[in-house]
């Protein structure tokens, strides 16, 4: 199949162009060419999406027969999109769980529930804007796949790496009290695989596309990171739960110093994500111990100052320090 990747050198969309490639599909990846170059056995195309004309000449002489778009971050975008790639036979576009208009703190009900409707440049409401346009050009021959929360190699200055970063350097850790609490993660590897099924069988309609609700829980996580870093020869660690009570009191902030925390009152309903479209669907969803382990593994071979490139999450040290003492 003649595949055109809207991305193709990053996180996702790397992976997707390396499940493509191996499916042997020809894969044709547009990026700007800021973000180095696509994996071997594709052909890189360069244009900023957002400007017209850049992406009619980039797209001019390329044979499409679908798309998997994961560079859709401006109305704009989408707008051209449809209008550049209308005579692609399926359409395959990466929303997200933001373009629910009541997520977070949700819950999410089902497909049906509300999308921001306003015009607005903030994540959720463009990628919400993104699906009507795009709903419009391609119809039954659009699959959007409102993407949870996505882990797995290559997330480069992520959260999971953030917690795996911690974990491998020992001693007392703060952890969020809340261990209990079910959560629901999407393996890259897993989406990806996903996402070009979706191109290959003309997928259609909207889909929440992350793992079930309580495939795991905070503390599943936890101690799978911590079981991952010790069966490679790391330190010993203790993990010190905290409650919600004194982290917000210290400065703490949700999602960010400790990464995937939520204050109880959001976390309760914000994991609530109803999936069956997707289980029916068949995305898969390995378990939380996989998806460690080969990210452990392939930050590694990456080395620290690759994958905590541009690294905005996790606990500044003396705060934790604070947090222990
Ligand atoms: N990460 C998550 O947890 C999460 C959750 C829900 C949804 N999503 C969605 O999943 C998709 C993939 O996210 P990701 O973070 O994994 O992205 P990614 O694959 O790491 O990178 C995005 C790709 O798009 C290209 N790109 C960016 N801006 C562009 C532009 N203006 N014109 C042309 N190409 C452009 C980049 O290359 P250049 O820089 O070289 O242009 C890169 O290849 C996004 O649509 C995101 O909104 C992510």
């Amino acid at each position: 199949m003649d595949l055109l990747l809207l991305g193709g050198t990053g996180f996702l969309s790397r992976t997707v162009a390396e499940e493509a490639v191996s499916r042997g599909h020809r894969v044709t990846a547009l990026t700007r060419g800021v973000s180095g170059a696509p994996p071997n056995g594709v052909t890189a195309v360069h244009a900023d999406r957002n400007a017209a004309d850049e992406m009619a000449r980039a797209v001019r002489s390329v044979k499409v027969a679908a798309v998997i778009d994961m560079s859709g971050e401006t109305v704009a975008a989408a707008r051209i999109a449809a209008r550049e790639l209308a005579s692609a036979d399926s359409y395959v576009y990466v929303s997200s769980m933001n373009a629910y208009r009541n997520w977070p703190p949700g819950p999410v009900r089902g497909e049906d529930d509300p999308l921001w409707d306003e015009e607005s440049d903030a994540y959720g409401p463009v990628k919400a804007a993104g699906e009507r346009i795009l709903s419009r050009a391609f119809g039954d021959r659009l699959l959007s796949a409102r993407a949870g929360v996505i882990v797995g190699p290559r997330e480069i200055g992520g959260r999971l790496t953030a917690w795996l970063h911690r974990i491998s350097a020992g001693g007392r850790i703060a952890v969020p009290d809340a261990l209990d609490q079910p959560m629901a993660f999407v393996d890259v590897r897993d989406l990806a695989s996903w996402l070009v099924d979706a191109a290959e069988r003309g997928m259609s309609g909207p889909v929440t596309a992350t793992g079930p609700y309580g495939m795991t829980t905070y503390g599943g996580l936890l101690r799978a990171c911590r079981e991952t870093v010790s069966a490679t020869g790391g330190p010993a660690s203790e993990l010190v739960p905290i409650t919600e009570k004194t982290l917000l009191e210290a400065g703490v902030q949700p999602w960010r110093h400790l990464p995937f925390w939520l204050p109880e009152e959001v976390a309760r309903t914000a994991w609530q994500i109803e999936t069956a479209t997707a289980r029916r669907l068949g995305l898969p969803s390995r378990p939380i111990e996989a998806t460690v382990a080969g990210t452990w593994e392939w930050m590694r071979r990456a080395g620290t100052a690759a994958y905590q490139a541009g690294q905005a999450h996790g606990l500044p040290p003396e705060l934790e320090r604070s947090l222990l003492s």
